[in-house]
């Protein structure tokens, strides 16, 4: 895992993290907190549509989407969100947004193994996807914040992503030539700390994915999924088992299991939250949709790509005295391994927020794992 956090680092930061070094060998492989002096990568453009659909909801997932009643979907409410997502002036030194680490040409998730905040400073966990995170029943790996809107300002005051706080924040935006007038449209009073969080809520609402060749298989346009994908499709549900977890309309169950990944690691997982010793090393599962699109996986982004994932699952995971009952050796084939990443890859097509997502049959952003990563 190191080994692949450090090359991608360094095609990031080639400057290299020579100041990180005394600090990472203290802190064996984890390296949080590393910084780089090099340039802030760019940030990622706003390419969504001019205006974003807010009741439109893509075939195949089911309502309704968690919305406190305070907070009513409304097109103002969201299209401010949307600005705010897009917009550094959130971060202390102005070089960080949101779409930073929730990049929308990478699935809304980062490409770096953990998060890398502003000064470069490297944080602890994968940036997941926000897709579908309407349908959230508690955010973040370890679930640790209820809401959308509980969530939303937290990254601005984390010291290893953007490093400010509320009151600044809310005093750019008060001081801002375009942004009082928007919160006036949206909320009908000035910015403050809440209908900050309730704009960057409202946005993240809206941005869905559904739609898939799996979703028309199942509703009874049987010729959409070819023939390996279907043999997926089976495995999935009986001999990989991987639905007791990935299941419902967004391809989780919302809660949190120990499959190993990070097991004698400083980070534990759920259990940093409740205390409770049952939960060391859960995490909670994610949706699987638009999964092709967000290498690396899983909390630590320690595993590259999908075929590398199913291996994973294919040896029983790692092997610790928590790992969840439904995790076994799973004795797939090779053909097998391939029919699950077909089936992935399905169900990461369809209808996102930009409109219709295909993926390339060649140029797919889930590379043929390296050697090594899949035995035969
Ligand atoms: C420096 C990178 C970084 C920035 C900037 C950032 N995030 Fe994140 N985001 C993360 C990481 C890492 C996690 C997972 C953290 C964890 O689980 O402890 C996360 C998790 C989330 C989640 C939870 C997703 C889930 O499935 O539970 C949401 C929602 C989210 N971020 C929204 C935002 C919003 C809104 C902003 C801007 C205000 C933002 N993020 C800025 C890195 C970032
Ligand atoms: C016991 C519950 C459980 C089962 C069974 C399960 N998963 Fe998972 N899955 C999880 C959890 C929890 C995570 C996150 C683990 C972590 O990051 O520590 C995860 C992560 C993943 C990821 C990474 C997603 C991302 O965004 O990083 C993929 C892909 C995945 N699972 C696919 C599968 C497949 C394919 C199967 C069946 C072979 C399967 N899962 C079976 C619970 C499960």
């Amino acid at each position: 895992m190191s080994g692949l956090l450090h090359t991608r680092l360094r095609g990031l930061w080639p400057c290299h993290a020579r100041a990180g070094v005394v600090l990472a060998l203290a802190l064996a492989s984890s390296g949080i907190g590393k910084s780089s002096a090099a340039r802030p990568p760019p940030l990622p453009r706003d390419m969504l549509p001019a205006s974003l659909d807010v009741d439109k909801l893509p075939r195949g997932l089911d309502g309704p989407r968690a919305m406190p009643p305070d907070n009513p979907l409304t097109s103002a409410r969201v299209e401010l969100g949307r600005k705010l997502f897009f917009d550094p002036l959130l971060s202390r030194d102005r070089t960080v947004a949101c779409a930073s680490c929730h990049d929308p040409s990478h699935g809304f998730a980062s490409r770096d193994p953990v998060a890398i905040g502003i000064e470069g400073k490297q944080g602890r966990r994968n940036a997941p996807t926000i897709l579908n995170r309407a349908f959230a029943a508690s955010l973040f790996w370890d679930g640790r914040q209820p809401t959308l809107e509980a969530q939303a300002t937290k990254p601005i005051e984390d010291p290893l992503e953007m490093a400010n706080t509320v009151e600044e924040v809310v005093r750019r935006l008060r001081a801002h030539a375009d942004y009082p007038a928007k919160f006036r449209a949206a909320f009908g009073e000035p910015p403050n700390a809440a209908n900050l969080a309730k704009s960057l809520a409202a946005f993240q609402r809206v941005l869905l994915l559904g739609a898939s060749r799996v979703d028309a298989f199942r509703a009874g346009e049987v010729t959409q999924l070819n023939e390996l994908e279907k043999h997926g499709l089976w495995l999935w549900e009986s001999k990989g088992a991987c639905w007791k977890c990935h299941s419902g309309p967004n391809f989780t169950d919302e809660q949190f299991h120990n499959t190993g990944v990070s097991w004698g690691s400083a980070d534990t997982g759920r259990d940093g939250v409740t205390r409770a010793d049952a939960d060391r090393g859960r995490f909670k599962t994610p949706t699987l949709r638009g999964v092709a699109w967000t290498a690396p996986y899983m909390h630590d982004g320690s595993v590259a790509t999908l075929e590398a994932v199913v291996e994973f699952y294919n040896k029983g995971g790692r092997a610790n005295p928590n790992l969840d009952a439904s995790i076994k050796p799973l004795d797939l084939d090779a053909r097998e391994v391939r029919a699950l990443v077909a089936f992935l890859r399905a169900l990461s097509e369809g209808e996102g927020p930009a409109g219709p997502l295909n993926l390339p049959p060649q140029s797919a952003p889930a590379q043929p794992a390296k050697s090594g990563d899949a035995k035969k």
